[in-house]
């Protein structure tokens, strides 16, 4: 177990835990929680990666703890769960399910090999079950927690090309859904949030790349993929656009909302 204990839990300070913390949204979220006081466990499979955030993380007075784990990989989500509890003390104020891969993109239904449909699904729809599987019950004998699911807005239509992607996102509504309704009456919210595109590393180099090959400038193919995609207020999301909602979604003003999905995607889905 590679799992690093950074910074002590000086009593006070909400714990939350964020899959998909080594990079992109997750990696921003974590720090801004830890900006807001809480104490932040980070789960993904790159040591390094989460070991450079959870530097970040105490060096903003609050404890970190790494989760290095593969989500597709059932006994070792329960091996961290279990290594997180012993780590918090058996309490968890957030849970915000982060990780996620894109999958194949441009493959019709009829080419796409089972092995990528089921990654898809693995990580994207069956990771958040199994957080969720063993930290709902915690949440609910706490009387208190909030879950954020991070889908996507192509879990809000239909995509060509992107279908395991778009069948995990959708899906996993549907398990937002129904676990907001089991828990609601211990005080628990579960919650979705949709982002469009995001303007993290990995879709950075997908413009850069499109820019070389049109003989454009960034800006330019940014501008032609935004428009391709429909966002009406003609930008792409930043990380913070996603930590803003996941931090209302989380504090007093996400209180009295739960089964919901909140589309942050500059208006593509209207
Ligand atoms: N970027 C976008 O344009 C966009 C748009 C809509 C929705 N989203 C959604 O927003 C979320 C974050 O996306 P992003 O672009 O910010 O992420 P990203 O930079 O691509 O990072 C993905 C994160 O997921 C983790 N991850 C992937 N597979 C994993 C696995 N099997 N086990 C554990 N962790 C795993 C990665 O960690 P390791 O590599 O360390 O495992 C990484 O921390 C995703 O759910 C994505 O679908 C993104």
């Amino acid at each position: 177990m590679d799992d690093i204990v950074f910074g002590g839990m000086n009593g006070g300070g909400q714990i939350a835990l964020v899959t998909g913390a080594s990079s992109g949204t997750g990696a921003d979220l974590a720090l801004a929680l830890a900006v807001d006081g809480y104490h932040v466990a980070l789960l993904g499979r790159r040591a390094e990666a989460l070991k450079e955030v959870a530097e970040r993380v105490k060096q903003l007075g609050s404890a970190a703890c790494t989760l290095v784990c593969d989500l597709q990989d059932e006994e070792a989500v329960a091996a961290s769960m279990k290594t997180f509890l012993k780590w918090s003390g058996d309490r968890i104020d957030l849970l915000v399910n982060v990780a996620g891969i894109p999958g194949p993109v441009g493959v019709p239904v009829g080419e796409l090999a089972v092995t990528d449909f089921d990654a898809v699904m693995a990580t994207n729809l069956r990771g958040p079950f199994l957080t969720m599987s063993h930290l709902l019950p915690v949440m609910c004998k706490l009387g208190r927690g909030r879950v954020i699911n991070i889908g996507g807005n192509h879990g809000m239509r239909g995509r060509a090309g992107r279908s395991s992607y778009s069948a995990s996102k959708w899906a996993l509504r549907g398990l937002t859904r129904s676990a907001a309704l089991e828990v609601g009456r211990y005080g628990v919210t579960v919650n979705y949030i949709a982002p469009g595109p995001i303007a993290v590393d990995r879709m950075r180099a997908g413009w850069e790349k499109r820019a070389e090959d049109e003989g454009v400038d960034v800006q330019t193919s940014i501008d032609r993929y935004i428009t391709e995609m429909g966002a009406v207020l003609r930008r792409p999301s930043e990380t913070a656009d996603v930590v803003e909602m996941v931090r209302f979604l989380a504090g007093d003003g996400g209180r009295n909302i739960t089964g919901q999905e909140l589309v942050v995607d500059g208006g593509v889905i209207v």
